[in-house]
C-alpha cells in the first residue's frame, strides 16, 4: 500500500474541498441563470380621456390586452425554467420558443406604441429630428411612408415600426405582418399596431381613419430618447 506523507494528504483534501466548493458555485450559478425576472407591465404614460381620435376605452382595452401578454410571457419563461432540454420533446419545445419570440415582440412593441401616444403631440426634435431630416428627407416624406405602411396592412394584423439600423446608420420604416417579424439588428424607436384590437372598436374596418388618428396622436419623446441611446451603442 502507498503511504501518502500528511502534507500530500492534506494537499489532496484541499483540492477535493476546493472541488466541491466550486461544483456548489456552479450549481449556484446554473440555478441564478435559470431564474427570469418577472417582467412587469408598463402603465400608460397618459391620460387616455385625454388623447384626441382614440377613445378612452379603446385604449384601456388595448392596455389590458398587453398586460394580458406580459403575464403569458412570464408564464412561458417560468415554464422555460422548469424545462428539462436534454430530454424535452422537440415539438413542444419548438412551439414554446416560437410563443416566447412572438409575446416578447409584442410586449415591446405595444410598450413602444403606447409610450408613443400623447394629450398634446408635438413635432420630433433634435438629434431625432435631424436624423429623420437626413433619412427620409423630410419630415412630410417619413409621414407619408409610415402612413402608407399602415394602410397597406388591411389584414388586420401586423406593425408599422420606425427602427434605427447599426448596420446601415440610418432610420428605416418597416412593415411586420405579426409578432414574429421585426427587423434583425435595428433598434425600434417608434411602432404603430394594426392589429383590428387597435382601433376596431373605434375605426371598425376604416383603417385609414385610425392611422391618421395615430399620427396625429404622436408623441417623440419616447423616440427621441431611444435614438439617443441608440447612438451610444
Ligand atoms: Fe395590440
Amino acid at each position: 500500500m502507498t503511504v501518502l506523507p500528511r502534507r500530500s494528504l492534506a494537499a489532496g483534501a484541499g483540492l477535493l474541498v476546493g472541488a466541491m466548493a466550486l461544483g456548489a458555485r456552479a450549481q449556484q450559478q446554473i440555478a441564478s441563470v435559470a431564474v427570469s425576472p418577472k417582467i412587469t407591465a408598463k402603465p400608460l404614460t397618459f391620460n387616455p380621456d385625454k388623447v384626441k381620435g382614440l377613445s378612452a376605452d379603446l385604449l384601456r382595452g388595448h392596455h389590458g390586452h398587453y398586460a394580458d401578454q406580459v403575464k403569458r410571457l412570464n408564464a412561458i419563461h417560468e415554464e422555460l425554467t422548469k424545462l428539462d432540454f436534454a430530454n424535452a420533446e422537440p415539438a413542444k419545445l419548438a412551439e414554446l420558443k416560437r410563443e416566447e419570440l412572438a409575446t416578447h415582440n409584442a410586449t415591446v412593441l405595444h410598450e413602444l406604441y403606447f409610450d408613443g401616444i400623447g394629450e398634446a403631440p408635438i413635432p420630433p426634435s433634435g438629434l431625432l429630428a435631424q436624423a429623420m431630416a437626413r433619412d427620409y428627407g423630410s419630415m412630410d416624406r417619413w409621414k407619408a411612408e409610415f402612413a402608407a405602411s399602415g394602410r397597406s396592412l388591411a389584414s388586420g394584423t401586423g406593425w408599422v415600426i420606425m427602427a434605427y439600423s447599426a448596420r446601415d446608420k440610418r432610420i428605416s420604416t418597416f412593415v411586420a405582418s405579426d409578432d414574429s417579424m421585426t427587423p434583425a439588428s435595428a433598434l425600434p424607436l417608434l411602432a404603430m399596431d394594426m392589429s383590428e384590437h387597435a382601433y376596431g372598436a373605434d375605426y371598425g374596418k376604416e383603417t385609414a381613419k385610425y392611422v391618421d388618428a395615430f399620427m396625429a396622436a404622436i408623441k417623440w419623446t419616447n423616440a427621441e430618447r431611444l435614438y439617443r441611446e441608440a447612438m451610444r451603442v
